[in-house]
């Protein structure tokens, strides 16, 4: 019999779904049914210090090859989360809490708050959210991102991980992987959705933040998400995990995440539209394309990805 156990720093989880932050994770409702799916893990909404009401809606549409949203953080404040972490019994299998400053100095407030809570698990800072009007996603600042880790890690001592947006670049790739491997990271979530898409029915924007401007999300972004993970998965030093994020709606699409170097696969737009049953059909899936190659393990797979 197959496993698809696998591992995020010293965090074991039974298996290798859960979904993407900013998807079922909003209020206690989302949380718990998460928690009671078969996901291996979940994270929770990128929080902020206050709580926030988002962009104006429509701001999320499902469309024929995925989706286009323009959310703009809504969340309940770091508080709720925190809160929520410590009353879940959440057993062996850490849970991750999503962070987002709108400023470094609120980035700074938020990881205090976090380090001196009673929460000690895994922290993902989510450094590449596209819908907030004026305020450009840091990841694609790669000197923001190290001056900010550099003053991160003077006092941050728990597992943290950053979240970044996609890159199109191999020299990209390479300045971003230099400054990640100089920080003692564990994991590093690639990719957010693609921001700043334009969707268009007859002659009207689909979402009405921004003049129809949003993260594209789902089946349009897996070849950008593999080529992500895969970047990382040949320039990162191998005690930096990579969960992988994008256009994932199958087994196969997680087997592929997992052929690029990912150790987690996390699920959004899929996952919007089906519900946490999406659970049971990708592990499924995912067994059976590993029981057809004789595959007992992620590990007999995982960043094994065949050049010609
Ligand atoms: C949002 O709330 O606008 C999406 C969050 C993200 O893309 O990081």
């Amino acid at each position: 019999m197959s496993t698809l156990k696998t591992s995020i720093g010293n965090f074991q989880f039974d298996t290798c779904v859960m979904n993407a932050s900013g998807v079922h994770c909003y209020d206690q409702s989302e949380l718990d049914g998460l928690r009671a799916s078969s996901a291996g893990t979940f994270v929770t909404k990128s929080a902020t210090l206050q709580p926030r009401e988002g962009n104006p809606t429509p701001r999320y549409k499902p469309v024929p090859l995925g989706s286009i949203n323009s959310m703009g953080l809504p969340n309940l404040g770091i508080d709720f989360y925190l809160d929520y972490l410590k009353s879940v019994e959440v057993g062996k299998s850490s849970p991750f809490l999503s962070v987002t400053g709108l400023s470094r100095e609120e980035t700074h407030t938020l990881l205090n708050k976090v380090q001196s809570s009673d929460y000690d698990g895994l922290v993902e800072l989510n450094l590449s959210c596209p819908n907030i009007v004026g305020k450009p996603q840091l990841g694609y600042d790669i000197e923001g991102v190290k001056k900010l880790l550099t003053e991160v890690f003077a006092y941050f001592d728990q597992p943290l991980g950053v979240k970044l947006p996609p890159y199109f670049d191999l020299t990209h790739f390479d300045q971003m992987a230099e400054v990640l491997n100089q920080f003692p990271l564990t994991f590093v979530n690639t990719v957010n959705s693609i921001g700043n898409a334009l969707y268009i029915e007859d002659e009207t924007v689909a979402i009405k933040p921004k003049n129809g401007f949003g993260g594209l999300g789902g089946t349009y972004i897996k070849p950008t998400a593999l080529a992500n993970v895969h970047a990382f998965y040949q320039r990162l030093k191998p005690s930096i995990a990579i969960i992988g994020t994008g256009g994932v709606t199958s087994g196969r699409d997680v087997f592929e995440h997992i052929l690029c170097g990912a150790s987690l696969v996390q699920i959004g737009t899929a996952l919007q539209e089906e519900g946490p049953a999406i659970f049971d059909r990708l592990q499924a899936e995912l067994l059976e394309i590993m029981t057809e190659k004789g595959y007992k393990s992620l590990d007999d797979f995982r960043g094994k990805l065949q050049y010609l």
